[in-house]
């Protein structure tokens, strides 16, 4: 079964409204599978996926991949159930590849402050990739206080909390299919 935007915007009261319809994200999602199919070639990428907000994308963003790739997934924790970054990043499960001499992409739902991905990105360069490049479905680029050097962007977006496709609040709105912002 399927839902249409619509309909779960009118059921979901704790939505305001929603910023990326589910039809732009698949369409976006294409673009960079091209983008990065293009890019590696006959490399064989790890798309290395961050739990939990990224399996969606992961999932979406592999069926799009012409080329022969990897994934594998890592999970850390950065959010302790509010809305406010707390600055703390802890691995929760790491790699099961040996990304020494591979190239790897890591796969995000979205870079706000751009604390977590820095510290993953000196994690990971320390086991001696071949590559590292970052591919983020959203850029909250108002709310960075760390530079980041994202190759991949799905969509820019402004400093406001958003939910669904992968993203949740409390562990919940994760299955929505486009991005929407949460009333204040
Ligand atoms: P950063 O370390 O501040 O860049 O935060 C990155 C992580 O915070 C993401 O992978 C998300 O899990 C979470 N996060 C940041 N902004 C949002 C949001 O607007 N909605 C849901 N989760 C978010």
């Amino acid at each position: 079964m399927t839902f249409d935007d619509q309909e779960l915007l009118q059921k979901h009261p704790v939505l305001e409204r929603i910023l990326i319809g589910s039809s732009d994200i698949q369409r976006r999602v294409k673009e960079l599978g091209n983008e990065i199919s293009r890019d590696y070639g006959k490399r064989v990428p790890v798309l290395v996926s961050i739990l939990k907000g990224s399996y969606i994308f992961l999932a979406d963003l592999t069926r799009c991949l012409s080329i022969h790739h990897e994934v594998d997934f890592m999970a850390v924790s950065s959010y302790e159930g509010g809305t406010q970054s707390t600055g703390v990043v802890k691995i929760e499960k790491d790699l099961k590849t040996n990304i020494t001499d591979r190239d790897v992409i890591v796969v995000e739902d979205i870079i706000d402050t751009g604390l977590t991905i820095n510290h993953l990105v000196e994690l990971l360069e320390t086991r001696a990739p071949r590559s590292i490049r970052v591919c983020a479905l959203l850029d909250k680029k108002p709310a960075r206080t760390k530079d980041v050097d994202i190759a991949y962007v799905g969509f820019e977006i402004p400093n406001e909390f958003v939910i669904g496709y992968g993203l949740d609040y409390d562990e919940k709105y994760r299955h929505l299919p486009f991005i929407g912002i949460m009333k204040g």
